[in-house]
C-alpha cells in the first residue's frame, strides 16, 4: 500500500492514524479540539481517569530521545486507563542490529492496539502503518512532521487568541531542521493562520508551500499576533550552517526588545526544549508573555484527544 493509497483512506472517512496532516480537514481538526477541551476538564478533577480505553494497549515507541512527547503521551494513555507499553531504541536489541521492522513486529507480537512513534529516520511512521496496520501516531519523524506539538501548538494559540483566522504567526529560528516548523506551517494556514518562518538564509529550507519565508526577523516579528522560537538543533546540523552562536543571537535572537515589534500582547511560544539565551532571552520564557508551560500542559489533553479519535470506536 502506498502513502498515497493511506492519504485517501484518511481523506474519505475517520482518519485512521496521524503521520501529518494529510488527509485531515479543518473540521475534524476542530472535533478533535473540542475532545481535547473536554479532557482539560478532566484534568482539572482530583481523580483525573476516565475509563474510555480500558482494554487498549497502547505502545510508545521511541527511537529518538525526547521528554515532553514521550511522557505526555504516556500519560494520556493512562489518564484513559489504557494499558502502556514504554520502549526505548537506546536500551533496546537495536544496538545488536534489530531493524526498526523486527521491532515493531517483536511489540506487535505482545499485542498493541496504537503506536506511538518518534524517529530520527523521516518515513518510518509511514512504513510501520503497513507492517502493522494499526493506528501510528506520528511523535515526530526526522524533519518532516511533528504533528502532536503543531496541534498542541494551534490548541494554545486558540486559547490566547480565540481565533486563528486572519492573524500573523511568526516562527523564528532553525526552520530548515524543524519537524515543528514544517507540521506548524500546515496546520496553522488549515485554521486560517498566515505563518512566518524567519532564519539565517542557512537555516531556512527552499520552499514551504503554505508558509511565507524570510531572514529578516524584523519583517516576520512586526504587527505578529505571536512568536515561536525555535531550538537550534546542533545535534541535526551539518558544519558550516551557522557562522557562530554569538552571530545567531546578534541576528535573531528572540528578546525582550524585538518582541517589542509584534502586537503588544502577541504571545511567545517554544516547542522546547530551550537552549535558553540563544534562540530566546532566557527570562522570556517565564514572562507573562510566554505560553511555554500552557504549551505542555496542553499537550496532555490534546495527546489525550488524539488517542481518543483514532481508538474509541474502533473495535
Ligand atoms: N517538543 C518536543 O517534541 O519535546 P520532546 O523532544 O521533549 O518530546
Amino acid at each position: 500500500m502506498g502513502a498515497g493509497v493511506i492519504a485517501m483512506e484518511q481523506s474519505t472517512e475517520k482518519p485512521k492514524h496521524l503521520l501529518d496532516f494529510q488527509g485531515w480537514s479543518r473540521a475534524q481538526v476542530e472535533s478533535l479540539f473540542e475532545t481535547a477541551r473536554m479532557m482539560q476538564e478532566v484534568l482539572e478533577r482530583p481523580v483525573k481517569k476516565v475509563p474510555a480505553l480500558t482494554g487498549f494497549t497502547v505502545a510508545t515507541v521511541f527511537f529518538e530521545n525526547s521528554t515532553r512527547t514521550r511522557l505526555s503521551f504516556e500519560l494520556a494513555a493512562r489518564r484513559m486507563s489504557a494499558d502502556v507499553l514504554s520502549f526505548s531504541g537506546a536500551t533496546s536489541s537495536m544496538a545488536k542490529g534489530e531493524s526498526y521492522k523486527d521491532t515493531l513486529l517483536t511489540l506487535d507480537a505482545m499485542g498493541i492496539d496504537a503506536y506511538v512513534i518518534r524517529v530520527d529516520a523521516a518515513g518510518v511512521p509511514h512504513q510501520a502503518v503497513r507492517w502493522l496496520g494499526k493506528p501510528v501516531i506520528n511523535a515526530g519523524d526526522g524533519w518532516r512532521a511533528h504533528p502532536t506539538q503543531a496541534l498542541l501548538d494551534a490548541f494554545s494559540l486558540l486559547e490566547r487568541l480565540g481565533t486563528l483566522e486572519g492573524k500573523k504567526i511568526a516562527v523564528v529560528g532553525d526552520i530548515l531542521h524543524s519537524r515543528v516548523a514544517r507540521s506548524n506551517a500546515e496546520l496553522l494556514p488549515m485554521l486560517g493562520a498566515e505563518v512566518w518562518l524567519c532564519g539565517p538564509a542557512t537555516l531556512l529550507p527552499g520552499e514551504l508551500p503554505k508558509a511565507r519565508l524570510t531572514t529578516d526577523l524584523r519583517e516576520a516579528l512586526q504587527d505578529a499576533d505571536a512568536v515561536m522560537a525555535l531550538r537550534l538543533q546542533k545535534e541535526r546540523m551539518d558544519k558550516g550552517l551557522l557562522p557562530s552562536e554569538p552571530e545567531y543571537i546578534a541576528g535573531y535572537q528572540i528578546t525582550r526588545e524585538r518582541l517589542g515589534w509584534a502586537k503588544p500582547t502577541a504571545p511567545l511560544l517554544h516547542p522546547g526544549p530551550m537552549n535558553r539565551d540563544l534562540e530566546l532571552e532566557g527570562t522570556l520564557a517565564e514572562s507573562e508573555r510566554s505560553l511555554v508551560e500552557r504549551q505542555v500542559a496542553n499537550g496532555q489533553a490534546v495527546r489525550m484527544a488524539v488517542l481518543y479519535h483514532l481508538l474509541v470506536g474502533r473495535r
